[in-house]
């Protein structure tokens, strides 16, 4: 039987691109350039499938003019706001995303960006490899404290959930605002809050895990720091779009923020210019689920879903 073809978009690990190899007709792109819009459209009309990831951006524009012969957008991400779905399932094209596979490496990540922001990893860092570090002192570099603290988490599925598991580890005291409550087996003691407002008032650390939609966009605003406790630090490891990025600049220069952690921005890749002055906005270059083990897994879920397409099944995580 003729295997379908499959145009992998990106350099993925090399145990996903060997097995792909191996099962299907696979063109990769080694060059590991993004796939712009054209190169989409003009790959439909070659591919069965696809395997892209964030980077790629499937807009209504481009589904309209994708090739019948695209069956199927396996994505390699969780989130898929790079994809109109609406637009895709009009076309008839399946999509599908990777969850869980990178809940606990995000999670990770997350945990690395609250932790540096508090205790001023970027400073510090700088202070020493510059050879700068010539003075110590009881008041030097003195930052917040994560053990015991109050931590809200908009967003408790799996990543959020995720993050709360290794939160607890700092004792810290957990509260979340999700559409609807966890029940009790999940949420592990944390304590519901039914608007964002209300969760933003207890928030001394606020850790985003909720993807990006027309809903969310900019749901971190001026008008929502100020609900902040004085002085608290933000960590973002979902997505830019979640953070009016000049709102929180303006945050950080009063010290209603005190400090940032990111792995997302607005522009990706690049990142804000502005944030580089900052040395209390502790950066990452979006990459909460880069990890040998978790790239893998990612890879494979991706293959997961395509065997599961073309076998005539439905795919476990078809959106
Ligand atoms: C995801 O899976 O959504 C990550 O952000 C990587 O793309």
């Amino acid at each position: 039987m003729t295997k379908p073809r499959l145009w992998i978009t990106r350099r993925l690990s090399d145990a996903t691109i060997a097995r792909a190899m191996r099962d299907y007709d696979t063109v990769v792109n080694h060059a590991d350039t993004p796939g712009g819009a054209e190169d989409l459209i003009a790959a439909s009309a070659d591919f069965d499938a696809i395997i892209p990831c964030h980077s790629e951006h499937f807009s209504a524009e481009v589904a309209a003019q994708l090739d019948p012969r695209l069956k199927i957008i396996a994505n390699h991400s969780v989130g898929v706001d790079h994809c109109d779905l609406p637009s895709l399932k009009a076309q008839g094209i399946a999509v599908t995303n990777t969850p869980d596979v990178l809940s606990d490496a995000t999670a990770e990540l997350a945990m690395l960006l609250m932790l540096g922001a508090a205790r001023n990893a970027v400073a510090g860092d700088r202070t020493v490899r510059t050879g700068a570090w010539d003075f110590w002192s009881p008041s030097f570099m003195v930052g917040k404290q994560v053990t015991g603290a109050r931590l809200g988490i908009i967003g408790m599925g799996r990543v959020g959930r995720a993050f709360a598991a290794k939160a607890r580890g700092f004792d810290m005291d957990i509260h979340y605002y999700n559409r609807s409550p966890l029940p009790d087996a999940q949420a592990q003691g944390a304590t519901y809050h039914d608007t964002v407002e209300s969760l933003l008032g207890v928030a001394d650390f606020l850790s985003l895990h909720c993807p990006a939609t027309p809903d969310t966009m900019d749901l971190m605003n001026a008008e929502r720091f100020a609900l902040l406790p004085p002085g608290a630090v933000i960590v973002n490891s979902a997505r830019g779009a979640l953070v009016d990025e000049d709102a929180l600049l303006a945050a950080l220069g009063t010290g209603q923020v005190a400090a940032a952690g990111l792995d997302c921005f607005k522009v990706e890749p690049g990142g804000n210019p502005a944030f580089a002055a900052h040395e209390n906005i502790f950066m990452l270059p979006h990459i909460g689920s880069a990890t040998t083990r978790t790239r893998d897994a990612m890879g494979f879920r991706a293959l997961e879903n395509l065997d599961a397409f073309f076998a005539g099944k439905t795919p476990k995580d078809l959106l």
